[in-house]
């Protein structure tokens, strides 16, 4: 976790002063030109409208923002869900690369957090127990015996204050939740802020920060499935993957950490050379039959040792030529491929999500910190700042 003892811009909700703007530009100026091939369309922007109500009459709204090469973001309020993500592949030809629901009854329904803001805890919390300053806390164990994603009303079921801004930077929606003491059964108030950025670089940047008033785990990612190919279509296993991470946090039966960190060398999760997901996906190996495919923490190995992020992994759908790069000053990332998906969700325009339709890579710390001292800490005093940032970077190649 990046701490920062400033915390006097936090929640100041006022785009003009946005914090970020500069590191944007600064950040932006870093990477090469994209190899969209959408021609431009110039209709950089946000619009708002209804998205429907929660079941207690809370309104719920639905932002679109574009960028000027052709992305668009679509995002909710609630949960902070990323509904969609329409790119464009090398012919220009636009999809939508996020699974989820076309309205937002399917997103109350049943939904593995498609696109979700993940906490106060992303990952699992085993046997939904930690101590923190000699006192024992206890929450929902919403996973077997194990407390996952923050638990059963985490902060992708909660509505989000959200806040849209539009500076030479980017497009985007700054998010902000005040998890009361006691949530979910966590300590402390926290507040905290999620921002949405769509650059003309294309680059969908989130920037993650949250304040306490009493020491608590904090863990926030986001739950976004991604298919390259587009949603619906196809599994994710041609697609092709680097991950720049050498070593990978073995689990349990229960999906919990040992507190190994294992080098990948040798292993089928060794993607420090670009390979396809579904190469060795069904390897005999003990790690992969435990997570019925890929569910593993990744080590980033470049730490990053300031605010700026780092690459993590790059994953190229061959057919289409979409490319996305994932970049982040955290230093885990956890790679899923959709293993639980299983044909009983239906989702946008009719689509069945079987088996490795989507795959996810949720920067983070270590799942189960909290009970695993040897890791590096997700603790969030009083007076300290959580802050993060990730980058999913779009092209074509
Ligand atoms: C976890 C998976 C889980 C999925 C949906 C991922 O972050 O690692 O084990 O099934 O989220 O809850």
């Amino acid at each position: 976790m990046m701490v920062n003892v400033s915390n006097a811009h936090l929640m100041e909700g006022d785009s003009m002063k946005h914090p970020l703007a500069l590191a944007v530009v600064l950040l932006a100026s870093l990477f090469p030109r994209t190899g969209l091939a959408a021609s431009p369309t110039g209709k950089q922007g946000i619009k708002k409208k209804s998205f429907g109500t929660l079941p207690d009459g809370t309104p719920v709204d639905l932002y679109t923002v574009t960028n000027s090469q052709g992305i668009e973001i679509r995002a909710t309020n609630y949960g902070g869900i990323v509904v969609s993500l329409r790119v464009p592949d090398k012919k220009g030809n636009l999809d939508d690369i996020a699974l989820g629901f076309d309205d937002l009854k399917g997103y109350l329904a049943n939904t593995p957090y498609f696109g979700a803001i993940i906490g106060r805890y992303g990952n699992r919390i085993a046997n939904g127990k930690f101590t923190l300053d000699g006192k024992e806390y206890s929450l929902a164990k919403n996973n077997g015996p194990n407390s996952i994603h923050g638990g059963l009303n985490g902060f992708n079921k909660v509505v989000w204050h959200a806040e849209q801004f539009q500076t030479s930077a980017g497009v985007g929606l700054i998010l902000t939740y005040t998890s009361k003491d006691g949530e979910e059964g966590y300590p402390g108030n926290l507040k905290t802020k999620v921002t949405y950025t769509l650059t003309d670089k294309n680059e969908w940047i989130i920037d993650y920060e949250a304040v306490t008033d009493k020491a608590t785990p904090v863990n926030l990612t986001e739950h976004t499935y991604f298919n390259l190919a587009g949603e619906g279509t196809s599994d994710v296993l041609r697609h092709e993957m680097q991950l720049k991470a050498s070593r990978f946090t073995p689990v349990d039966q229960k999906l919990i950490p040992t507190g190994e960190l294992r080098a990948v060398k040798g292993t089928p999760l060794d993607f420090t050379q670009s390979t396809a997901i579904g190469a060795r996906i069904d390897s005999d190996y003990e790690q992969l039959r435990l997570g019925h495919g890929y569910d593993h923490n990744f080590v980033v190995d470049a730490a990053a040792k300031n605010s700026d992020p780092v690459l993590a992994a790059r994953v190229k759908d061959p057919t289409s030529g979409r490319v996305l790069e994932v970049y982040t000053t955290q230093p885990g990332i956890q790679f899923y491929t959709g293993n639980f998906l299983d044909g009983t969700i239906t989702g946008k325009k009719g689509h069945v999500y079987k088996q490795h339709y989507g795959f996810c890579l949720e920067t983070q710390h270590f799942p189960d910190s909290p009970n695993h001292p040897e890791f590096p800490t997700t603790i969030l005093k009083p007076g300290q700042t959580y802050q993060s940032r990730t980058i999913y970077k779009m092209s074509v190649e």
